[in-house]
């Protein structure tokens, strides 16, 4: 019966370029239609390309597994259903943070484009985690409650994500995880919320165990990081973003499982235009932890390599941030600080204005273990009074910084 559903076309133009493409007709009525595209994520795996061009209403997870060079051309709209329900035991859990998603994709040599839309229905998500508030660590998902992640190319290889549109999702928009070379470009991101309860979680990309990620030219309008590098992420180009409302381009967070080794490197941030956000340009760290099982705090590993370059920030509460007690209170921070370490981090041409949210400090720069060559040229960021408070404790190289540090303790 649902093989009946999904048309299996040889056009004779298509047939050049593909040996199978298979179209998926909505059911309709809110019918769903996650069965369908299943199906013909089956029929179509190889040398092949999916057309996802009507409206289609989603309440099945979409596993599609074992993909080779495949085309999805998504110029419709896929909709999850706001069931809740269904979604916290049925979403795919992965291995990080409790994190689950609706939609897994997985293979080598994948183009997902074509217009269209992922829609979230966040609303219905966004009402009851207001009310409950039922999370894990860091706005994680819990084992009974899950906000699940809209899109996930996951164990993949060259992959591309453009021209796609995404609509208030419940939780992280991307992910990219345990995948290489993955380019996520020319996306709209749109999470918001019609009521007062906050889109919370609403990552715009996310990079997990995962390396040569690109992800640029896109529009985010958000409440949590804009771009976010979860642990091992190496090798990513992040350019041409504008963000609105976010938590910044962040490394991190990191150090969150005790005894586990954590790794950011390699990353260039370049031509950032960062609106009313909590940070500009971040990078956080779990504290320590005594316990050695904790799932928040006690990790250790390395963030190096990393440069933010044409970083404007409008309205922004901290430009630039190194914060290594991130969840972690001050007792236990300074009791058992970040085993975490930092290097080479440079900052250029970080201009604009910060919000005041913290009279005049425009930088935090805070380590736990001596920062070492982390370099600042260009900058010029002022709080709303014209006035700039540069913070810097635990860096060794204050002489290669263009502006002059105090000490937090001052
Ligand atoms: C995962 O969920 C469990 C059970 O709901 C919770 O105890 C745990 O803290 C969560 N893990 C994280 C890292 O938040
Ligand atoms: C992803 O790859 C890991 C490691 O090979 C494997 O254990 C896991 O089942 C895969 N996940 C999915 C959803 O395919
Ligand atoms: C990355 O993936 C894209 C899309 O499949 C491909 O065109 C490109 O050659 C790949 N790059 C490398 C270095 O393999
Ligand atoms: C993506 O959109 C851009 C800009 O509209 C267009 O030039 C490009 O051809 C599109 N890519 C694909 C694969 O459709
Ligand atoms: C969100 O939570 C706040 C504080 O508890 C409450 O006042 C408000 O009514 C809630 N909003 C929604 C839409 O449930
Ligand atoms: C910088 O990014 C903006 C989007 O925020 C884009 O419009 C602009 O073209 C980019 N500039 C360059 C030089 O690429
Ligand atoms: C990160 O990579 C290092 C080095 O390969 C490895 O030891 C560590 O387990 C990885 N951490 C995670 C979270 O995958
Ligand atoms: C630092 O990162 C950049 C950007 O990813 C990369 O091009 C460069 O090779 C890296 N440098 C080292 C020494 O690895
Ligand atoms: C840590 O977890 C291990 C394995 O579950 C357990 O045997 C041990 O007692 C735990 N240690 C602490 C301090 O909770
Ligand atoms: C700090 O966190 C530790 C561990 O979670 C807890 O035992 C302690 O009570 C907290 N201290 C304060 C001042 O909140
Ligand atoms: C930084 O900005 C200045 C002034 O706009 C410009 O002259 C310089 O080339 C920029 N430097 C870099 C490395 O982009
Ligand atoms: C830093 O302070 C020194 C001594 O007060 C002063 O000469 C210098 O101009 C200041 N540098 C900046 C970038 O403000």
């Amino acid at each position: 019966m649902l093989r009946g559903l999904v048309a299996t076309l040889s056009l004779a133009t298509a047939a050049l370029a593909y040996d199978r493409v298979c179209t998926v007709v909505p059911l309709g009525r809110g019918q769903d239609d996650g069965p369908a595209i299943n199906s013909a994520f089956k029929e179509c795996s190889e040398n092949a390309a999916i057309v996802l061009d009507g409206y289609y209403s989603v309440n099945t997870l979409l596993l599609n597994e074992g993909l080779k060079h495949v085309d999805i051309i998504l110029s419709g709209t896929v909709q999850y259903t706001p069931d809740i329900a269904y979604w916290s035991p049925n979403s795919l859990y992965l291995s990080y943070q409790n994190t689950t998603t609706f939609w897994f994709i997985s293979g080598d040599d994948i183009h997902l484009y074509g217009g269209g839309t992922i829609d979230g229905n966040g609303q219905v998500w966004y009402d009851y985690f207001n009310l409950t508030g039922e999370s894990g660590t860091a706005g994680s998902s819990t084992l009974t409650f899950a906000r699940p992640v809209t899109l996930t190319i996951g164990n993949s290889s060259n992959v591309i994500v453009e021209n796609i549109t995404q609509w208030m999702a419940p939780n992280w928009n991307n992910l990219a995880y345990q995948s290489t070379n993955v380019t996520y470009r020319n996306l709209y991101i749109n999470s918001f919320s019609y009521s007062n309860a906050p889109a919370k979680n609403t990552d715009g990309f996310n990079t997990y165990r995962s390396s040569y990620v690109t992800i640029t030219d896109s529009i985010i309008n958000n409440d949590d990081d804009c771009v976010t590098l979860k642990p091992n992420s190496t090798n990513i180009n992040i350019s041409n973003l504008w963000c609105n409302g976010s938590h910044g381009i962040s490394v991190g967070s990191l150090g969150q499982y005790a005894g586990v080794t954590d790794i950011v490197a390699n990353v260039y941030v370049k031509n950032i235009t960062m609106r009313y956000a909590e940070n500009g340009a971040r990078i956080k760290t779990f504290g320590g932890s005594p316990d050695p099982n904790s799932t928040s705090g006690g990790g250790l590993g390395y963030v190096t390599n990393i440069t933010y370059e044409d970083f404007y920030n409008y309205d922004v509460d901290e430009p630039i941030v190194i914060n290594q007690c991130y969840f972690t209170n001050t007792t236990q921070c300074e009791e058992y600080p970040s085993k975490m370490t930092i290097s080479d981090v440079h900052y250029i041409n970080v201009t604009g204005t910060s919000s005041g949210a913290y009279g005049d400090v425009v930088v935090n720069l805070v380590c736990s273990e001596e920062c070492e060559d982390i370099t600042a040229t260009g900058t010029s960021l002022t709080a709303p009074d014209g006035q700039a408070t540069y913070i810097c404790d635990n860096v060794a190289s204050v002489g290669e910084l263009d502006f002059n540090c105090t000490s937090q303790s001052n």
